[in-house]
């Protein structure tokens, strides 16, 4: 499939694709088949075989296809309908799955939010995955997580020409409306952590009409803004490749390396906002993280640090 991809549209011959892949025929001839049962436009004629187009698939096979990673996504479990991708992939981490393995659907039936509110997941337009982490890091270290795979959805997101923003604790926006939420939930026992399941939701390609109306104003997706569809297993792979590396900065030396890439794209530090927690509306300054990614606010009577909660810009 790469070898095809490298050259969309020109026919190779099955010697050809023998002495540059190193497979036996067989194989070949087996991944042929494959691919066109997965729904790739593979036409064949005299000359050989030919890529025609790329669909916008998001099955492991596709989005395997050129993944640069070496943990992240080293299995991927694929779906067509689920009813989250963070419930599969806790039984997954459960039954001992290692570290990058990844749960994706083209849709959600019962797809989760944060505090307890659902995630909209339209079929076949946006991104829904999870990834099992198994974090070597102290408790109080992983409220940061969020944030660095927000950042890693901007990155992606800006690829594409676009500028996106974080929003304290853990969304991505786009023209001021949520296009990415990405929910964390942990299995701990005192201060250690077993894993962590990191659920990462991304508007991708969904019209205005897809949202339903009570999202509209609020949410947004990628071609809502930039008025073009994107192959979707193309940002996920940028997001991962992005999100392997700073796991790893995150992991080794902290917050604080990865502080000022995501300070930069913050929608709230050096603002006035209210803080809602609970059915507290606390106003302040959002001042800064700490070294552990919880929000600086400076308030009437000093700064506190927060770990959670909603923020909105007064
Ligand atoms: C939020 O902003 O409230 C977090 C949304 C997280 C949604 C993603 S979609 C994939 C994964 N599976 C879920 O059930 N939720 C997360």
């Amino acid at each position: 499939m790469e070898l095809l991809s490298g050259y969309p549209g020109r026919f190779m011959t099955l010697d050809e694709l023998e002495n540059a892949s190193r497979l036996p025929r067989h194989d070949i001839k087996a991944a042929i088949l494959h691919l066109t049962e997965a729904g790739f436009d593979i036409q064949e004629s005299g000359k050989g075989h030919a890529l025609l187009s790329l669909p916008d698939s998001i099955s492991p096979i596709m989005l395997h296809c050129g993944l640069k990673t070496r943990v992240m996504g080293s299995e991927i479990h694929g779906y067509k309908t689920i009813g989250s991708t963070n419930e599969a992939a806790r039984r997954l981490a459960e039954s001992g799955a290692k570290e990058g393995t990844i749960v994706i659907a083209e849709k959600q039936s019962r797809g989760r939010g944060r505090l307890g509110r659902t995630w909209h997941s339209t079929s076949g337009q946006g991104l829904y995955f999870s990834i099992v982490l198994r974090p070597q890091l102290d408790f109080t270290r992983l409220p940061a997580l969020s944030m660095v795979a927000a950042l890693s959805v901007c990155r992606a997101i800006e690829s594409y020409g676009l500028k996106a923003e974080i929003k304290w604790p853990n969304d991505c926006m786009l023209d001021g409306k949520k296009v990415s939420g990405i929910l964390v939930e942990l299995s701990a026992e005192l201060d250690r952590v077993e894993y962590a399941i990191m659920g990462v939701g991304i508007n991708v390609n969904q019209r205005a009409a897809d949202f339903p109306l009570g999202l509209r104003s609020t949410a947004t997706s990628i071609y809502r803004v930039s008025g073009y569809k994107i192959i979707r297993a193309d940002l996920f792979r940028k997001f991962l490749a992005d999100f392997e590396k700073s796991y790893h900065t995150f992991h080794r030396y902290g917050f604080r390396l990865i502080a000022p890439e995501i300070i930069k794209r913050s929608s709230v530090i050096g603002k006035k906002i209210t803080l809602v927690l609970g059915r507290k509306k606390i106003p302040g300054t959002a001042l800064g993280f700490d070294s552990n990614g919880a929000l600086r606010v400076k308030e009437k009577d000093g700064v506190k640090i927060y770990s959670a909660g909603e923020v909105s810009l007064r």
